[in-house]
């Protein structure tokens, strides 16, 4: 008989079914080395693609990430121009290697402010890893979790059903997928932002000082281990069971 044997020690806890992150910091970064602050977002995207891969040995099912918010838009205009361009490159580099990775990307966030090549390439992305299973990965780009209860209810109310938490959830943009267990927020910042208001009600919040480009596989395991030690009580009292709090969005 096989002896039974224990998870490997890199495996995240069941319970860590999906993970958000802000990814704060690469202007400071970049800053910090005398860089152009495009520099700290080209970095960044080498830290979100370790932070892939993190996810997938580790197990985490869902991983979503905010790399554009309805606020960014406020930047300086060549800063905005500059992420527009390296969203472009990211997806005609990465989407294929990301296919290959076992990665369902899904971008959350209004579509209608960008070029008509971005969102080609964002329509191209979604059909091209529709059939993958091991991660799914959710960008969020234009987005704002504000924007996201306004569209929801929007949607619930033209469809006629009445309103309830369920009926609300199933319209917002990340339904059918569970809610975040674990919020990594990096650049030493204790803020939401306007991230994912509606689904990080119970969501544990970890926070890094860190700058995101320098937020690597150690760092990940840092944050998952100590979400490993959190007691999730969903209003409940310690030593209760909590499945009841495990919402579906
Ligand atoms: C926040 O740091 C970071 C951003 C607004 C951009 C994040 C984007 C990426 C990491 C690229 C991801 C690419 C794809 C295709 C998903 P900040 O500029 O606010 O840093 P600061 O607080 O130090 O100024």
């Amino acid at each position: 008989m096989a002896a039974k044997r224990n998870p490997p020690p890199e495996q995240a806890p069941p319970s860590l079914r999906h993970i958000a992150v802000v990814m704060d910091g690469n202007g400071r970064w970049a800053t910090r080395r005398l860089l152009p602050r495009s520099a700290g977002h080209k970095f960044g995207v080498d830290a979100l693609k370790a932070l892939v891969r993190g996810c997938i040995v580790q197990g985490v099912p869902v991983l979503t990430v905010f790399a554009f918010s309805s606020e960014n838009w406020n930047r300086p205009a060549d800063e905005v121009q500059g992420l527009m361009e390296l969203f472009v490159q990211v997806l005609q580099r990465e989407t294929a290697t990301l296919v290959g990775q076992g990665v369902r990307l899904r971008f959350i966030g209004k579509r209608e402010a960008f070029s008509d090549s971005l969102r080609e390439l964002i329509g191209r992305a979604e059909a091209d890893s529709a059939s993958q299973d091991r991660l799914q990965l959710n960008i969020a780009l234009n987005y704002g979790g504000r924007w996201d209860i306004v569209q929801a209810a929007q949607a619930l109310a033209a469809s006629g059903e009445p309103f309830s938490e369920d009926a609300l959830g199933r319209h917002m943009c990340l339904a059918g997928l569970p809610e975040p267990d674990l919020l990594i927020r990096t650049g030493g910042e204790h803020r939401i932002s306007n991230f994912l208001l509606w689904q990080l009600a119970y969501t544990e919040l970890y926070f890094s000082d860190l700058l995101w480009p320098e937020f690597d596989e150690k760092a990940l395991a840092a944050a998952i281990a100590e979400f490993a030690r959190r007691e999730r009580r969903y209003g409940g009292v310690p030593g209760q069971p909590v499945a009841a709090g495990l919402r579906v969005a």
